[in-house]
């Protein structure tokens, strides 16, 4: 069997993290792109001498022409400016929503039946961009978000309660920002819900870190954002999809009617299988947590209509 093929667009500190643990599982040969030259080569062939040691048999290969991602299955783009202290994900809607419509254009002239991760922030209307400039249909599209807030509301519940990471599951939904929903009904520690090991108000915070997390991380390395788990969270997406796994991955996909949310791409469970987003899970939400899936909804509208499209 051939072997699959992955790009990753953006050779910064996510794109080149994400190149290498995509190149570690083995999921495909790896195409690095950046528009910066010199720094995506340098950075593949680094990647490349790591390979005998740790021992995968992936290549990667840096470029600055999208000739070379030709015929790639599963493309990640991670392309656009970081997120600075005190700057809010608003800020950022102008520019990188200009260079996701010159790399999706790009993408799907040489790739036109791929399937799109999307990182860059703000996330969920850079996925809606995505979308709408690469014509590509909606289940083809997605983007990085309860897969990296569900793993970071893991760590925080693993680190109060003593016990492995491996043994915790989480749910976040709604919106990659402040106004994302974690579930703690839905988060388990081996099956035991969270809400029989915790005190409402350790939950209560461990939610309210859940949905600052990217912030606590911008606000220590102060000239960049956090990568490492954006990264493996990507992977484990891409993973799901090239493996055809049908791993259920909360991620930022195209809402059409369900809790009546219309044309907007969102954080729903969904089954990532070789088609993409084959599945989304209707969960039976409480009030409360209708009412912030709302919020959500609402605030993603407001960062929508910044969008020139
Ligand atoms: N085409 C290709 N690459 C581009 C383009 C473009 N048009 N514009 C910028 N880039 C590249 C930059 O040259 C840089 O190498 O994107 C890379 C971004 O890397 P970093 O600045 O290190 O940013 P990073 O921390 O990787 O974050 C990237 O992911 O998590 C999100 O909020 C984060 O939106 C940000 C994105």
């Amino acid at each position: 069997m051939a072997r699959k093929k992955i790009t990753v667009v953006g050779a910064g500190h996510v794109g080149a993290t994400t190149a290498l643990w995509v190149a570690r599982k083995e999921l495909g040969d790896v195409v690095l792109v950046d528009i910066v030259e010199g720094v995506p080569q340098g950075k593949a062939l680094d990647m490349m001498e790591a390979a005998p040691v740790e021992g995968f048999d992936s290549t990667i290969t840096g470029t600055n022409d999208y000739k070379d991602t030709a015929g790639s299955d599963v493309v990640i783009i991670t392309a656009g400016l970081p997120r600075k202290p005190g700057m809010d994900r608003a800020d950022l809607i102008k520019t990188n929503s200009g260079i996701i419509k010159s790399v999706v254009k790009e993408i799907v002239k040489y790739s036109p039946n791929t399937i799109l991760l999307i990182v860059t922030n703000p996330l969920d209307v850079m996925v809606y961009a995505a979308w709408k400039h690469s014509g590509l249909p909606p289940e083809r599209v997605m983007g990085l978000s309860g897969a990296l807030d569900g793993a970071r509301m893991r760590a925080f519940i693993a680190m109060e309660l003593g016990v492995s990471v491996k043994d915790v599951r989480t749910m976040v939904i709604g919106g990659h920002a402040d106004t994302m929903v974690p579930l703690p009904d839905f988060s388990t520690v081996s099956g035991v819900p969270i809400t029989q090991l915790l005190s409402k108000s350790k939950i209560k915070a461990i939610a309210h870190r859940t949905k600052h997390a990217g912030a606590e991380i911008v606000a220590f390395l102060k000239t960049g954002s956090a990568y490492y788990a954006p990264s493996r969270a990507v992977s484990e997406m891409a993973e799901s999809i090239i493996r055809d796994q049908k791993r259920v991955i909360p991620s930022a996909v195209y809402a059409d009617g369900i809790y009546g949310v219309k044309n907007m791409f969102i954080g729903l469970p969904a089954v990532l299988g070789s088609n993409g987003v084959e599945d989304i899970i209707k969960l039976k939400l409480s009030a409360d947590e209708k009412k912030e899936f709302k919020a959500s909804v609402k605030a993603i509208k407001v960062l929508l209509g910044h969008l020139d499209i």
